[in-house]
């Protein structure tokens, strides 16, 4: 019995041998980080945010009333301002969405008190009493520092139309719409060059084909001119999703010659757009999805980037991803047309996410803009009367400016399994540049909300002493940062990275994003 007993441990006793050394080899993620190729410039637009005439992103938002008791100057809220020129805010996307494609621009300049009143069809009904119009966009952009992108209307505007808003903005000699700029207190021009031709040509903004669109895209582009000193960077509507025949279509029909970026809009919508899933309420299995959903981002950037390199080699047309981030319902008690939703440790899991895809993409995506800056969707600052709240997501904006307009350092690592049930995705996504001064900067997310991640980098190629590190995370993920406790899940001091034997290691908290810098 005795014989047969030991017989059968000893195949036993080797297979937990097995099991015990490969559990203990893929606990330690090995990294390489390829200094020795950083070509690519991760442009800082990537960076970038989208504010739309929406529920309380402008009006009550951006732009308060004359008499809030907040900081303004004229009724800009400045300390929204503050907060994203901390930031480093590169660009600001603007009036729409699907407003544009309704917004007649010339409703929105002039004495405000005379300015014509409409009705925002898109989202509530509510009337929009046009006081802040193109004089206050560019006002804000100012204060910014940071680059308009305007989007025009092509769904019910005409050619004639957004050529003359080009005209006001951008031309300095005697015009009519010179005249009238000036009539309105702005002598010079503002020299815009981020241009929208349309927004979701597909669907609000005129449910055309892409044949279509491509089509009225010339005749528009045409027609927006380039005046000195202010050359367009005309940007299309492009794909919904996994529209890989729209991109197709646009590249093909349409090409490098007046097209300088091509738009993706893809959101993270946790359940189904019917009942989108809670911000604030939901279970691991539901976290797990919405990550894998989150994670579809980087099949749609190399897919539509794929179609694209075969019409432009050159990489000439940029990816414009001017619309992402999780799309939840809305805040219970708040108008479902406000699209107001909370944010959560899970929104800068996915903020995190999609920006190390973005820079790794940076090749071809050149720029990018969440969805939407101040009290809508994914946004990265909340407001209630005079109270602001800096969200999870903001604080991912903070961490990440560093990679704005460094060069990408390309890193490659076979990333442990976020196993949920039966469903497994990759748990770990980093990024890492080298910015002007030579610093080396990486950006490292885990998903995974039970599992830390031990990691080792050689870094042979890169000279560095010592590493510091800065962590968000929060006990669950679910945590918020609320009016009532506004500082809940914030960056600390992370001391999970040291150099051992020459190597980088770091143990990465589970459910974090962690930004080390190398000195
Ligand atoms: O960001 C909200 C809406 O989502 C935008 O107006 C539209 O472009 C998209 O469908």
């Amino acid at each position: 019995m005795k014989k047969v007993l030991f017989k059968n441990i000893l195949p036993l006793l080797g297979l937990l041998l097995i099991i015990s050394t490969s559990s203990l080899a893929q606990s330690v993620v090995s990294v390489q980080v390829q200094a020795a190729n950083a070509n690519t410039t991760i442009s800082k637009h990537i960076y970038g945010h989208f504010s739309e005439h929406l529920g309380r992103c402008i009006y009550d938002g951006f732009w308060v009333k004359e008499n809030a008791q907040v900081p303004k100057q004229d009724r800009i809220r400045l300390d929204i301002v503050e907060a994203l020129k901390k930031i480093q805010i590169p660009n600001l996307r603007w009036p729409g969405g699907c407003f544009a494609d309704e917004y007649h621009w010339r409703d929105g300049i002039g004495i405000r008190s005379q300015r014509p009143k409409m009705i925002n069809t898109n989202w509530g009904n509510v009337t929009e009493d046009n006081s802040f119009g193109t004089h206050e966009f560019l006002e804000l952009c100012t204060l910014l520092n940071c680059e308009p992108y305007i989007t025009g209307n092509v769904g019910s505007g005409t050619v004639e139309e957004m050529s003359k808003w080009v005209e006001y903005l951008n031309f300095d000699g005697l015009s009519p719409m010179t005249v009238i700029r000036k009539q309105n207190g702005r002598e010079k021009p503002w020299n815009v060059h981020f241009w929208g031709v349309g927004n979701e040509s597909w669907g609000c903004g005129g449910n055309m084909t892409a044949d279509f669109y491509a089509d009225q895209y010339k005749r528009y582009a045409g027609f927006t001119k380039n005046y000195p000193g202010a050359s367009l960077k005309r940007i299309a509507s492009g794909a919904n999703t996994d529209d890989y025949n729209w991109t197709e279509t646009m590249m093909k029909k349409v090409g490098p010659w007046m097209m300088w970026g091509l738009t993706l809009h893809y959101y993270t919508v946790p359940k189904t757009w019917g009942d989108k899933g809670s911000a604030t309420s939901f279970d691991e299995s539901e976290y797990f999805t919405t990550m894998k959903k989150t994670l579809f981002m980087e099949e749609l950037v190399t897919k539509h980037s794929t179609i694209m390199d075969q019409y432009d080699p050159e990489k000439k047309v940029a990816l414009v991803v001017d619309e992402w981030g999780i799309w939840t319902n809305v805040e219970p008690g708040t108008n479902p047309g406000f699209l107001f939703q909370q944010n959560s440790l899970r929104d800068a899991l996915i903020a995190g996410t999609n920006l190390n895809i973005f820079n790794n993409h940076a090749d071809r995506v050149k720029m990018a803009n969440l969805a939407q800056t101040v009290n809508v969707l994914q946004s990265i600052i909340l407001t209630e009367g005079d109270k602001m709240v800096l969200t999870p997501t903001y604080h991912v904006f903070d961490l990440f400016k560093v990679h704005q307009e460094a060069k990408l350092l390309p890193v490659q690592f076979v990333s442990p399994d976020y196993v949920n049930g039966k469903e497994k995705i990759p748990a770990l996504n980093i990024s890492a540049s080298k910015d002007s001064n030579g610093v080396v900067h990486i950006t490292l997310v885990n998903l995974d909300p039970n599992k830390s991640i031990n990691l080792r980098t050689a870094l042979q190629t890169i000279n560095w002493s010592k590493v510091e590190g800065l962590v968000l995370s929060s006990s669950k993920i679910t945590d918020i940062n609320s009016f009532e406790n506004p500082d809940f899940v914030k960056p600390v001091i992370f001391n999970g990275a040291k150099k051992e034997a020459g190597d980088l290691v770091v143990n990465l908290p589970a459910k974090s994003i962690v930004q080390l810098t190398l000195k």
